[in-house]
């Protein structure tokens, strides 16, 4: 049962943006869905377009584009796509300097304008980006959480399904890390109805599974000149209804580890529940040397561009 709530997407006049949008107003998961983008008359078409779809469909959602940011005002939810994708051959850290700006004027306004909201950061490099929201909104740690996880599972879940040739529905996989070229897939943490993937496929195959899975993205690009956006934006919409449900599951999601996994003040990818709070917990699975490495390896690829940014004083900390 849907509640009464109010969501609002910055950047969905574009690809991921949009389809946030449109997979909470066809589920009817928000009352109201407010469509925010610098492009303000995409923005006014695509929120015609799907308001025109939830009337087809009949659920309850209003989407509407907003005329400035005074309209996201009282949003429990405020997800952030606005930003550079990425084109052939870029890595998702070839955003940086340009989505960092991006991102930091997106958060002054929902400091402003949505002070108590929950925001869901989707912009790349997604955890240095998460970093960013964290930093400039100077929001509690749970109200700023990077969509990744979800995402990079679920491909992971694909290339499963691929070996298998059975199993779909029923197949589980978890990848934490970050949203990068070092995100580290857990085979071990993987099952089809319950059962260890790592019993059903050979070493060979898992590798091939992890392989795939690190590159799920960049061959989305290749193919289309530009990222994915279905699974991306649904995945995104996912961490929405659990806040709104407050539901409590359990979905890896990036979040500021402070202590947790050793790691100190930087975002990763890894297991929490979402509730209406945000990020109410922070699962800790018990890691093998081997995967706590490559975690490890993970967290300070993140680190690095994070550098990139305090060497410039972005965060104004510095004398
Ligand atoms: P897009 O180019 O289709 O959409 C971006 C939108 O942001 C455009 O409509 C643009 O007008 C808007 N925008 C740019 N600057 C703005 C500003 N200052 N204020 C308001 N709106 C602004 O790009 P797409 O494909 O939707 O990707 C968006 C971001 O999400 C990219 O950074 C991409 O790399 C990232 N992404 C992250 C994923 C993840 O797993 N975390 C997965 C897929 C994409
Ligand atoms: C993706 O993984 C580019 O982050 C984007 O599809």
């Amino acid at each position: 049962m849907a509640k009464s709530s109010k969501v609002s997407i910055v950047g969905a006049g574009g690809n991921v943006g949009s389809i946030v949008a449109y997979s909470i107003a066809m589920q009817g998961l928000a009352h109201e869905v407010i469509l925010v983008d610098r492009d303000k008359d995409r923005a006014q078409g695509k929120a015609l377009d799907m308001n025109q779809a939830a009337a087809a469909v009949r659920t309850h959602s209003i989407v509407r584009a907003a005329k400035d940011y005074t309209d996201i005002e009282g949003s429990k939810v405020v997800v952030i796509t606005a930003g550079f994708p990425r084109k052939p051959g870029m890595s998702r850290d070839d955003l940086l300097l340009a989505n960092a700006d991006i991102v930091s004027e997106v958060v002054e306004n929902i400091k402003k304008h949505a002070p108590d909201s929950i925001i869901i950061v989707v912009t790349n490099p997604l955890d240095t980006m998460t970093y960013v929201a964290l930093k400039k909104s100077g929001f509690p740690k749970n109200r700023v959480i990077g969509m990744a996880g979800i995402l990079d599972g679920a491909r992971m879940t694909h290339f499963i399904y691929e070996k298998l040739g059975f199993g779909a529905g029923q197949i589980r996989a978890t990848v934490i890390g970050g949203h990068g070229d070092y995100m580290v897939p857990l085979p071990r943490y993987s099952t089809v109805a319950g059962i260890p993937i790592t019993d059903l496929l050979t070493p060979k195959e898992l590798d091939e599974v992890v392989e795939a899975t690190k590159k799920g993205g960049a061959q989305i690009v290749k193919l289309m000149g530009t990222s994915a956006y279905f699974a991306p934006g649904k995945a995104t919409a996912i961490m929405v209804e659990a806040i709104l449900q407050d539901s409590k599951k359990i979905y890896p999601c990036s979040t500021l580890l402070e202590g947790e996994y050793g790691v100190h003040g930087i975002p990763n990818g890894v297991p929490v529940t979402l509730g209406s709070n945000g990020v109410e917990e922070i699962i800790e699975l018990q890691l093998t040397p081997r995967e706590k490495e490559e975690f490890q390896r993970s967290v300070d690829s993140v680190k690095e561009l994070i550098d990139i940014l305090e060497s410039q004083n972005y965060f104004g900390e510095k004398e």
